[in-house]
């Protein structure tokens, strides 16, 4: 648990697929800074219910509420703000977090793996941030509660910088979270908003359960991450709430890494 210090008091923030993995560990975080929460889900209701819960057990926080929205389909995305801006006034920080994982090899991979990993985890984030920024820009400045506009955080992964083989669909939308995410913050930095990505490594949550459950796979995972150790979405969690706050007022149109040195391509220690 985040230890809380309110930093995102009267604050509104939604995270996208967080009734699991990293996006609830995001959850909770912004929770335990005292801002009003959106636990998004697709299908986990009761999952997102209990996240919900779990926030409220934090007397600090804001009030929850749980949402259902496809992040791939315009109309949900488009009602899911609607429903947040009806129940607390606005949104102040939108973390598109929600992302899936369709692995095949290149040569054998159907359109439709490659279609859907685009379409929720690229197309996704787009709709989020135009909804988000939009609001944003409709809203106005409340300097009462942050210097900026509004918050952008897109969950990348060390694969929008690290090629992929057998995830090309995976590794070609985080590819191309990046363009999307600096072209944000091009366009939209002299309105004051503020766009950043988070670069997860190997972290700890359903979507690599296949590789961190064995043995083998645990070891072959170490081997990519310099400082030995693998990720717990709370790693995540609190580097979020602190990029929504504004402690970290001047960064803009930048992907922190958080993945325990993968990104240093261990790999190269003896070798090359
Ligand atoms: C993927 C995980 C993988 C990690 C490091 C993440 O973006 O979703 O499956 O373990 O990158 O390769």
């Amino acid at each position: 648990m985040q230890k809380p210090n309110k930093r995102l008091k009267n604050q509104t923030c939604i995270v996208t697929g967080s009734s699991g993995g990293i996006g609830k560990a995001v959850a909770l975080a912004m929770g335990a800074e005292g801002a009003n929460v959106v636990v998004n889900y697709r299908s986990s209701k009761e999952a997102a219910e209990e996240v919900a819960n779990e926030i409220n057990k934090n007397k600090l926080c804001g009030e929850v509420i749980v949402v259902k929205c496809d992040v791939s389909k315009e109309q949900d995305v488009k009602a899911m703000f609607k429903t947040t801006i009806e129940h607390f006034g606005t949104v102040d920080v939108c973390v598109a977090n929600a992302g899936m994982q369709i692995d095949h090899p290149l040569h054998e991979m159907p359109l439709e793996a490659w279609q859907k990993v685009l379409d929720v985890n690229l197309t996704g984030q787009f709709l989020c941030a135009k909804e988000a920024i939009n609001e944003f820009l409709r809203r106005g400045m409340r300097k009462d509660v942050s210097n900026s506009l509004g918050k952008i955080i897109h969950m990348s992964s060390v694969h929008e910088v690290i090629p992929w083989a057998g995830h090309a669909n995976y590794a070609a939308s985080k590819g191309g979270l990046l363009m999307l995410m600096e072209s944000i913050c091009q366009a939209y930095a002299p309105h004051k908003i503020r766009c950043n990505s988070i670069a997860p490594g190997a972290i700890k949550t359903d979507i690599n359960k296949d590789v961190w459950s064995t043995k083998e796979g645990r070891e072959n995972m170490l081997k990519l991450i310099p400082y030995k150790q693998i990720g717990v979405p709370e790693d995540i969690g609190s580097v979020a709430s602190w990029l929504a706050s504004d402690e970290s007022e001047y960064i803009n149109g930048t992907t922190i890494f958080v993945d325990g040195g993968m990104t240093c391509y261990p790999g190269f220690t003896t070798n090359g």
